[in-house]
């Protein structure tokens, strides 16, 4: 059958930013790397070369990979890493799905800049009947101007937290309120009366941002792949991991001004820490007007968007997020699963653990930063968990003993949180549900830091945010208020700070499958786990056999 192909070759590339000049890891050379753009319900090849000399792979974030969890990405999950000279073909089909997805390397910290855009056109109408002038991608990003491939090396070795990021940038461009970053500003040309889609991906390693562009009003239409009732706002929420796609009209009255429109991005935190706030700004540029021939204004007489939240609004991130549904029509039902076969409890952890004798420990108090689900703080393996696996080899490398409740109960109105959460476990712990378990995952944050949302992604399926809270989770109590009408369907789901999130899956998409905080910096102090979902009966519900040309350990 028809293929579309891509080849992917893996360089380094110099470029400039922020008033210097480094070499940055690249898909072919560009940055944000190629857009993957197909048709629902066509197969894919990508053939990945890698011309460097680390070890590298890449994850197609959000794609199902339905019996294909071969090509799903995750080092050292569902692959060994693609050596240097090395070649690997990802082969998938992209079924039942639709929208704004995206793709990055998923080895230590390199998806700092191999990253891009998947498009996936629909093969019906789009169910919202505007015609769309143009469809936009906007890749949010973070920028360092000391490399990143060595954070995760220095992170292991001394439990520290990385330096935060220079900039945040919008297509690879941090915009003019940076230093020398003038003409790295992103301009988008647009007509008036015209409606237009972005198609938003946030593609920082840390921060979730809000994002807003000033006199525009944006309909969120899409999220994670997955149409949602459209709904206006004047701001949007994304976290790390997370798409959306939004439309709006270029409807402003320009005579009275210069037809410049700045739209801007910032992070989501609170303040306990003093993180970086700064902001990354880009320009709508309305075509025929005096914009044409202007310079862009000087950062001193800028004013960014009057409705771009401020860094610590819980309030609008809360009710933004409360917004969101599936869009459940005929043609588009909300598959939820109203009874669930099966219910884990896991506490999401940021722990600090005792510095080992001999050991320089950097994280906090002489103590080593870790983190942890249900306390147990994972550890990736050496070899392909996935190919273990289905070669059914014996292994000491990891074991089916995920903890399916917490240590203790978590009590969050209780004892000191600092106290609940010292000296994690480490190991690389599964758990395995038969093919087709409905599942219900109760993401529960511990919080001893409170200081953001949680953005935890699951590989290899979809899932329904059914619930979120503040303070312990109550079974009895809060799952009498699930919505199991039409919850928002998505691939990560951001626990709030200090709250709790209910998430039903159907387990029907056998394989290994990595669930993890799309904070790298969690990722790497161990806030992830992996669940097998098991071979069903019938041959349509069996992982495919692994590819030829599967890169060895
Ligand atoms: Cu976008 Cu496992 O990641």
């Amino acid at each position: 059958s028809n293929s579309r192909r891509f080849h992917f070759d893996v360089q380094w590339k110099n470029i400039s930013r922020l008033c210097s000049r480094k070499a940055i890891l690249t898909v072919n050379g560009e940055f944000p790397g190629p857009t993957i753009a197909v048709n629902e319900g066509e197969n894919v090849e990508i053939k990945v070369t890698n011309g460097v000399s680390l070890n590298t792979t890449i994850h197609w974030h959000g794609i199902k990979q339905l019996r294909s969890g071969w090509a799903d990405g995750p080092a050292y999950v569902t692959q060994c890493p693609i050596k240097p000279g090395q070649s690997y073909t990802y082969k998938f089909t992209v079924i039942g799905q639709r929208g704004t997805l995206w793709w990055h390397a998923h080895i230590a910290w390199q998806r700092a800049t191999i990253y891009g855009a998947i498009i996936i056109y629909p093969r019906m109408p789009y169910p919202f009947s505007t015609p769309i002038a143009e469809e936009i991608p906007i890749i949010f990003g973070e920028w360092w101007n000391l490399p990143v491939e060595g954070i995760e090396t220095e992170m292991n070795k001394y439990g520290n937290g990385p330096n935060s990021s220079d900039a945040y940038t919008i297509n690879g461009l941090p915009g003019l309120l940076y230093p020398c970053a003038y003409k790295d500003t992103f301009i988008q040309t647009v007509e008036r009366g015209k409606t237009y889609m972005l198609r938003i991906i946030n593609a920082a390693l840390n921060d979730e941002l809000f994002f807003s562009i000033a006199n525009h009003t944006l309909t969120v239409v899409e999220i994670d792949a997955s149409y949602t009732k459209p709904f206006d706002t004047e701001a949007i929420m994304i976290t790390p991991g997370q798409t959306s796609t939004v439309l709006f009209t270029a409807n402003q009255h320009t005579h009275d001004s210069t037809g410049l429109f700045i739209m801007a991005a910032r992070p989501y935190l609170t303040t306990v820490f003093p993180f970086d706030n700064s902001t990354t700004i880009g320009f709508l540029k309305y075509k025929g007007t005096m914009a044409d021939n202007m310079a862009l204004p000087k950062p001193s007489k800028l004013r960014l968007p009057h409705h771009l939240p401020r860094m610590e609004d819980h309030a609008f991130a809360t009710k933004f997020t409360n917004q969101l549904r599936s869009l459940d029509t005929t043609m588009y039902p909300c598959n939820v699963p109203k009874k669930i076969d099966k219910r884990i409890v896991i506490t999401i952890s940021l722990n600090l653990q005792d510095c080992p004798a001999n050991q320089t420990c950097k994280g906090y108090n002489g103590k080593r930063f870790a983190a942890s689900m249900n306390n147990q703080s994972f550890v990736r393996p050496s070899t392909s968990i996935l190919e273990w696996q289905y070669k059914k080899y014996s292994s000491t490398k990891y074991s089916y003993d995920f903890p399916q409740k917490p240590p203790h109960v978590f009590d969050y109105t209780g004892v000191d949180p600092m106290t609940q959460n010292i000296n994690p476990d480490f190991g690389t712990k599964l758990f395995a549900v038969e093919y087709g378990t409905k599942l219900e995952i109760v993401l529960q944050d511990t919080s001893f830091l409170n200081l953001e949302n949680h953005p935890i992604h699951i590989h290899g399926h979809n899932f329904f945010i059914v619930g979120r809270g503040f303070g312990n989770y109550d079974v009895e109590k809060d799952s009498a208020d699930y919505n199991l009408v039409d919850p928002p369907e998505r691939n990560t789901v951001g626990v709030p700070m200090g709250g709790w999130a209910a998430i039903r899956i159907n387990a029907d998409n056998p394989g290994v499958w990595f669930m993890h905080c799309h904070l790298e910096e969690h990722t790497s102090w161990g806030l992830a786990a992996g669940f097998i979902v098991k071979n069903g009966a019938k041959s349509f519900q069996k992982l495919l056999p692994p590819p030829d040309d599967l890169p060895a350990c």
